[in-house]
């Protein structure tokens, strides 16, 4: 082997152990990864040719060596022993003056660290090369994860400078960074394997592989705390002067640290760590105090298993254990219906936690938490308390039953809905549910809605905190003493009463404005009114459409589900979400209420002629949302003259030549309650609506009628939904492809295929002007 090679591979480890250093200990990289991989690659090529020259640092033996069998078992030459805790001042205080009697001094210098959260580790350098990794077990002996702890970067596989000792066991603790953590995670959940609950079991998780290749692939770190065993060179004189001289032999030591004096000087350090813990990049527990001279630490001594020159001082804990006595759940502003868990006390943190947030019905299953559980709750900082996890082992006999959500609200006793998709639950008593009372009246009288000027949020609040109102028709039985009696209410509360009003002067102003504002909006378009009830995914564009096409709140708040999504863009989920609404007995009972008191919709129509060819029954009975009821199957059931109304009545499907599928679903769906009286209930409305409208839809229909357009490109003035609209009120189609049966394809800017499709197929185009020429000659005509 030539001298040559021998040199440069000494060279090679030397330089790349030192760009690991500068990396991943001083987080300041001083050559690009793509050299570095180049030497490495390069001492990989170099140990393949001479095996029996690789250096025991080599940081080719990083990667990770072959699984063993098990972890050896290795004994402590100087033992791992724990440390008290304190918690309050009190605590540290008698600490301090323990250490102060027994060293018989006025005052003591202490140093002050990190209490890292991870695991305990003692490293063994023998002649500055890095030898075994041990764990701290039970203090006395633990195990050899010397394999697993050589692929962690930060750790030097030699140390560095000319001060080298004989056998020097560093202290010190092995963690994940929150980052590496939550990366780690995003990985696990990738690789569909099961999520570690904190950074702490993710390192104890990674470093307790007996496959080393899989630790080398966890970002682990370290941070050196104290010297085990000392040999061939003399102990420093205090404890900081060791973890700096440590910090020199290439060791990563937090610089966090500092040396204080006196209770104060420590209760100082744990404020200011206290301050900056959440912008650490790892986890702590609290800080550490040590008796600086290492000389008064031998002198102060141990006492059983924990020195007695050293305290633990811990940030209280967030996690706790209790039981949960019940789950109830809580009404939110907008409906949201949240599961809550009712504790027994217990302290969490400093606070008394007697509540805990279980999210939603998908979380309290998940984490299946049931009445009786013994739970870890968790309480970081400002945040509600929330269930971590169930302690299984201590779940009680007879097991509890699995949580279900009520099926009505515990406030107001509407039915509890949840959409397909979605995690949370809502109430469907919008209008009526005390719990959303103020979110439906602020709502109501928005300048969008009812309209109602001057009526803010601080007096809706007043007005329901008053009692004077309860639901959305309360407001047009308000008197004029009723706000008086709001306004001095809200004066009060809010500590406002006006010089005026203190010196009996009463102004009435405001309030006759008020009530005047109230009054005029009792006759708002229709589309206006159901806008303002609130109801879940109807915003302006769809109160329009219902409007539009039903004319009425009469025929608006009986429509079933399956006639509503018929209607221009509304889709199954409003669809469903309005029928939910209206099938609530207490909403419509707000409504009537609403109409007693005077409200009444102005411009109301009879429903538009078009909507005929909407109740073609075929397509109903299709949007009725049985699964696997497609279109031409719906055709197949109502053929020979079957009515909807007749399928309402059935018993036995499968005697239209149905596959066996489509019968089943249809079954399943007819013995759903209620499913049967709702399509005889369509059935009737389709026919009562057939017999109302005219039955010349085409004439009726307006001007297009029996055209369809398509249209294409970017019209100049207008949207496409809005051209659409348009024609739609002029009683024409719009279709989504170009065919033979295309009257007009209107054309905007880059407009592609279809207008090119529409120049081979001779339909007539338009652009936008064309189009409301035709629209405006139409009209003319008319
Ligand atoms: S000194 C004889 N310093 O806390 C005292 N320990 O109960 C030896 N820990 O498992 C421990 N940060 O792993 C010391 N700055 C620190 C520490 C620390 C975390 C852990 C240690 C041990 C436990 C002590």
């Amino acid at each position: 082997m030539s001298e040559n090679a021998l040199e440069r591979m000494a060279w090679l480890v030397k330089e790349l152990n030192h760009h690991i250093y500068n990396y991943h200990v001083l987080d300041a990289p001083t050559i690009p990864d793509a050299e570095y991989d180049k030497l490495f690659r390069e001492l990989q090529a170099l140990e393949t040719q001479h095996p029996e020259a690789v250096s025991v640092d080599s940081p080719t033996s990083r990667v990770g060596a072959a699984p063993i069998p098990e972890f050896k078992q290795v004994t402590h030459a100087v033992p791992m022993l724990s440390l008290n805790n304190g918690f309050s001042d009190e605590d540290i205080d008698n600490f301090d003056r323990r250490v102060r009697d027994g060293l018989g001094r006025a005052q003591v210098q202490y140093a002050a660290e990190l209490k890292f959260d991870g695991l305990a580790m003692s490293l063994r350098y023998e002649n500055g090369v890095f030898v075994q990794a041990a764990t701290r077990g039970d203090g006395y002996t633990g195990e050899d994860v010397t394999a697993n702890i050589r692929t962690v970067k930060v750790i030097p596989l030699r140390l560095r400078g000319d001060d080298i000792p004989a056998v020097l066991e560093v202290r010190g603790e092995v963690l994940m960074f929150k980052e590496d953590f939550e990366r780690l995670n995003q990985r696990q959940r990738d690789a569909g394997q099961k999520e570690f609950a904190n950074p702490r079991n993710a390192a104890a998780g990674s470093l307790r592989q007996l496959d080393a290749r899989i630790t080398a692939q966890r970002r682990l770190r370290f941070f050196a705390y104290g010297i085990g065993l000392l040999e061939g060179a003399p102990l420093p004189e205090s404890h900081s002067k060791a973890l700096d001289w440590l910090d020199q032999l290439g060791l990563p030591v937090a610089k966090e640290r500092a040396v204080v004096t006196g209770c104060e000087g420590l209760l100082g350090y744990f404020h200011d760590i206290g301050a900056r813990r959440k912008s650490l990049p790892y986890e702590i527990d609290g800080v550490v105090y040590k008796v600086d001279r290492l000389a008064d630490q031998r002198e102060l001594g141990f006492v059983s298993r924990a020195p007695r020159f050293a305290l633990a001082h811990k940030f209280p804990a967030e996690e706790a254990l209790t039981t949960v006595s019940a789950i109830d759940v809580q009404v939110g502003r907008t409906g949201a219906i949240t599961p809550v868990a009712r504790l027994v006390p217990v302290s969490v943190g400093g606070v008394t936690v007697t509540n805990a947030t279980l999210h939603n019905e998908d979380e309290v299953r998940r984490k299946d938490v049931r009445v009786g559980d013994t739970v870890v709750v968790r309480r970081a900082g400002d945040v509600i308390p929330e269930v971590l996890s169930v302690v299984l082992e201590r779940r009680p006999t007879p097991v509890p039953p699995v949580y279900e959500l009520p099926k009505t609200c515990p406030v107001c006793g509407s039915h509890v809905v949840r959409e397909e998709g979605e995690a949370i639950a809502r109430c469907s008593g919008g209008l009526t549910c005390a719990a959303q009372r103020k979110e439906a009246i602020r709502h109501f009288a928005g300048r969008r809605m009812m309209d109602i000027e001057g009526l803010g949020d601080r007096y809706i609040d007043s007005l329901v905190e008053a009692n004077l109102i309860h639901g959305v028709a309360d407001l047009y039985r308000l008197t004029l003493d009723d706000l008086l009696k709001m306004k001095r209410l809200a004066d009060e509360r809010d500590g406002t009463t006006p010089e005026t009003v203190k010196q009996g002067k009463v102004a009435t102003k405001w309030a006759d404005n008020l009530l005047a504002a109230i009054a005029a909006s009792k006759h708002p378009p229709l589309e206006r009114l159901l806008f303002a009830l609130g109801i879940r995914h109807v915003g302006e564009s769809t109160a329009k459409t219902l409007a539009d096409w039903l004319g009425s709140l009469a025929l608006v708040r009986r429509a079933p589900a399956p006639l509503l999504r018929v209607l221009p863009d509304i889709g199954g989920t409003v669809a469903e979400a309005i029928a939910d609404f209206f099938a609530e007995e207490k909403n419509q009972q707000a409504l009537n209420d609403l109409l007693a008191a005077g409200v009444a919709p102005q411009g109301e129509h009879a429903p538009r002629a078009q909507l005929r060819e909407k109740l073609d029954d075929v397509g109903l009975l299709a949007a009725l949302g049985i699964p696997k009821l497609t279109e031409p199957r719906a055709r197949q059931l109502l053929a020979d003259g079957r009515t909807l109304d007749d399928l309402a009545h059935l018993k036995i499907f499968s005697v239209f030549g149905l596959p066996e599928g489509v019968v089943t679903a249809l079954e399943q769906w007819m013995a759903v309650p209620g499913n049967r009286a709702m399509l005889a209930a369509l059935a009737a409305l389709r026919t009562e609506l057939l017999a109302q409208l005219p039955q010349d839809a085409v004439d009726a229909a307006g001007p297009l009628s029996g055209k369809t357009f398509v249209l294409t490109g970017t019209l100049p003035t207008m949207s496409r939904d809005a051209a659409g609209a348009l024609i739609e009120q002029a009683g024409g189609k719009v279709s989504g492809s170009v065919s033979k049966k295309t009257s007009y394809v209107v054309a905007g800017a880059e407009a592609g295929s279809k207008l090119e499709k529409a120049e081979q197929l001779g339909v007539t185009v338009l652009d936008e002007a064309g189009l409301l020429a035709l629209l405006g000659a139409q009209n003319s005509i008319k």
